[in-house]
């Protein structure tokens, strides 16, 4: 019988500090420590960002060990975020990572952000979930990408549409930014919105090749509304929040829903996976679902703590790679943009 691999994995590619351990797949702790101090500026801060994961990395590491009852002398496996993100932070955890696997004489695995996201959907923990089968459609949604693929295999995936502008988790931000609900903005106007009127207000559709996405135009449009109704009335955002916050989330989620539904229709797979910070928002699971069940296809949805960024889906897309033989050389560095 093979042997099981513990990893230690670590993501340190925007805001947040994260370490986990694996077994294999199951995940024996995922520590996330989040950073703060970007809160009073609106939005992160690389410089920082790098000075607090360079000071969190250590004890969110020894965390993530202790929860998981391991030692360093058990890990068999280093996996840490190579990129996408910002180069300082993703430059903090994979020195980190390089230093502890040629420490510890164990290989070292280089991990794709956006590919982790999507693996997450492997992982394995006490709940019981199903992990789709291939070929899947996968909608990920995060703060820098806005992506629509067919996933054949863990990493054999078609590209079929993406963003041409803002991703979908950057419109989220900026308009809860317009509608001061400070960052970061996803949560925020999911919050208000849960007791707004989506219907109450209207927003442009952007009209875009089949299976892309455009939200700069909602910013811009949301930006002109909120002028033009403080200039009767300048309480108008105060008093409306929570329909404005609806309205705009209903929009964002009808133009995701729309193109991933077309892709269903043209390719015939009827099974869906949501990855990305986004995946968190509760209208967008619940359309999501509706417009499935309607076609007799299913969907696919990860525990909240595994679809914004954390150190467990890179485990898993670094149990993946491992057992595959995709080791790293050392002399490869971190990313900050697809190649
Ligand atoms: O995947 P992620 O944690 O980091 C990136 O790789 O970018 O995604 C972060 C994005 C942010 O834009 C945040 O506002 C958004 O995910 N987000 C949400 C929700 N939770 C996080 N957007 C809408 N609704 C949410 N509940
Ligand atoms: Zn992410």
């Amino acid at each position: 019988m093979r042997k099981t691999v513990n990893i230690l994995a670590i993501e340190t590619s925007c805001d947040d500090t994260s370490a986990a351990v694996l077994e294999d797949l199951y995940v024996l702790s995922n520590v996330v420590s989040s950073q703060w101090v970007h809160q009073s500026y609106g939005g992160v801060v690389p410089e920082l960002a790098s000075r607090d994961h360079e000071r969190n990395i250590l004890p969110v590491v020894q965390e993530a060990l202790c929860r998981a009852n391991r030692t360093l002398k058990d890990i068999d496996v280093v996996a840490v975020t190579q990129g996408p993100g910002l180069i300082g932070s993703l430059l903090v955890g994979v020195n980190f990572a390089k230093g502890l696997a040629l420490a510890l004489k164990k290989p070292l695995i280089l991990v794709d952000h956006m590919q982790a996201h999507v693996l997450a959907h492997f992982l394995r923990d006490e709940e019981n979930r199903s992990s789709p089968q291939f070929p899947f459609i996968a909608l990920t949604v995060s703060g820098g990408h806005t992506r629509l693929s067919v996933m054949h295999d863990y990493f054999v995936s078609e590209l079929k549409g993406e963003t041409l502008d803002d991703a979908a988790g950057e419109a989220f931000d900026k308009i809860a930014k317009l509608l001061g609900l400070g960052y970061p903005g996803g949560p925020m106007i999911d919050k208000w919105a849960a007791t707004g009127n989506p219907d109450r207000f209207k927003f442009p559709h952007p009209q875009v090749q089949k299976y892309h996405f455009s939200f700069s135009g909602l910013k811009t449009a949301v930006l002109y509304f909120l002028r033009e109704n403080v200039a009767h009335d300048p309480a108008f955002p105060e008093k409306n929040k929570p329909d404005i916050a609806a309205s705009v989330q209903k929009t964002i989620v009808d133009i995701l829903v729309r193109e991933t539904e077309r892709l269903v229709e043209d390719t015939g797979i009827f099974r869906v996976a949501l990855a990305g910070g986004v995946s968190a928002n509760s209208c967008l699971r619940h359309e999501m679902q509706r417009m499935l069940q309607r076609k007799g296809a299913q969907l696919f949805l990860l525990p909240l703590a595994y679809t914004t960024d954390n150190a467990a889906m890179i485990g898993a897309a670094g149990y993946l790679k491992y057992i595959q033989g995709m080791v790293a050389d050392f002399s490869e560095g971190a990313f900050a943009r697809h190649p």
